[in-house]
């Protein structure tokens, strides 16, 4: 078993308009959202129906958060190009990533709340991306994604987690390879009423109250025993430079 893993965390503001350029209070919460979310200390944990409450899980994953960047840009909005990660295109170049979570903070365009980069992909773009009215729970953060989740679905992804409902549209023939998590159609949005019945997984339903879900920061709330676990195979593997 690995134990408790604490990841140095890097959030890089870029901004081009001062509501973009957050507090560092308003940091602070999306830290301190990632520590109640993937240590399982959030209370709203109490949401979970009762028949998956035993695997939701203590994904023993912590962050400390070792340095605020802040960057004025000429770029209005941000895509997912990745041009925020580089001084080149207007954004800030990542920090140390063998080592390091990099986490920028920007305006991202067309109603996207942020996306990730999976372990395995180049030095240079490695690390999360949130927009500015997703991150962090005060100041500019918006209900109904004004809880950190966001970060705490992309963090998901970085740590190689899949979406719960397998990436393949509507279908049911998509897999997130984790044994604990129903098999789930597509994506749930808002706050899903239980159950909520798809690809034949009733009576319990989909999981939709599971950060790798599409539903609001209020309705997302655990990890599952089988995520932690991919998340620490990760941690064990191609992320392995995060252990101390
Ligand atoms: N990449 C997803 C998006 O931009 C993130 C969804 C996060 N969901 C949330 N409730 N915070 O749509
Ligand atoms: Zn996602
Ligand atoms: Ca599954």
């Amino acid at each position: 078993p690995l134990g408790l893993v604490t990841i140095p965390t890097v959030v890089h503001v870029v901004w081009s308009r001062p509501e973009h350029n957050i507090g560092d209070d308003q940091v602070a919460t999306q830290i301190e959202a990632l520590n109640r979310d993937f240590r399982r200390r959030n209370d709203d944990v109490s949401l979970v129906p009762p028949v998956w409450a035993a695997v939701a899980a203590d994904a023993d994953v912590e962050f400390a958060l070792v340095d605020v960047t802040r960057t004025r840009t000429s770029v209005a909005s941000f895509d997912t190009d990745d041009a925020v990660k580089s001084a080149r295109t207007g954004g800030a170049d990542a920090v140390s990533t063998d080592t390091t979570l990099n986490l920028w903070v920007c305006q991202l365009g067309g109603g996207l709340l942020g996306y990730a980069q999976f372990p395995g992909g180049p030095p240079e773009t490695d690390g999360v991306v949130c927009t500015y009215t997703a991150f962090g729970s005060t100041g500019t953060a918006a209900a109904p994604f004004d809880l950190g989740r966001t970060s705490t679905h992309e963090v998901g992804h970085w740590l190689n987690l899949r979406h719960i409902w397998g990436d393949d549209g509507d279908g049911c023939g998509g897999d997130d390879f984790v044994a604990d998590t129903p098999n789930q159609a597509g994506p749930n949005y808002g706050r899903p009423a239980y159950p909520k019945v798809s690809c034949d997984n009733a009576p319990h339903g989909d999981m939709f109250v599971n950060y790798m879900d599409y539903t609001d920061d209020a309705a997302m709330v655990m990890f599952t025993q089988g995520q932690a676990a991919r998340m620490a195979a990760t941690l064990r593997g191609p992320r392995s430079g995060l252990l101390a």
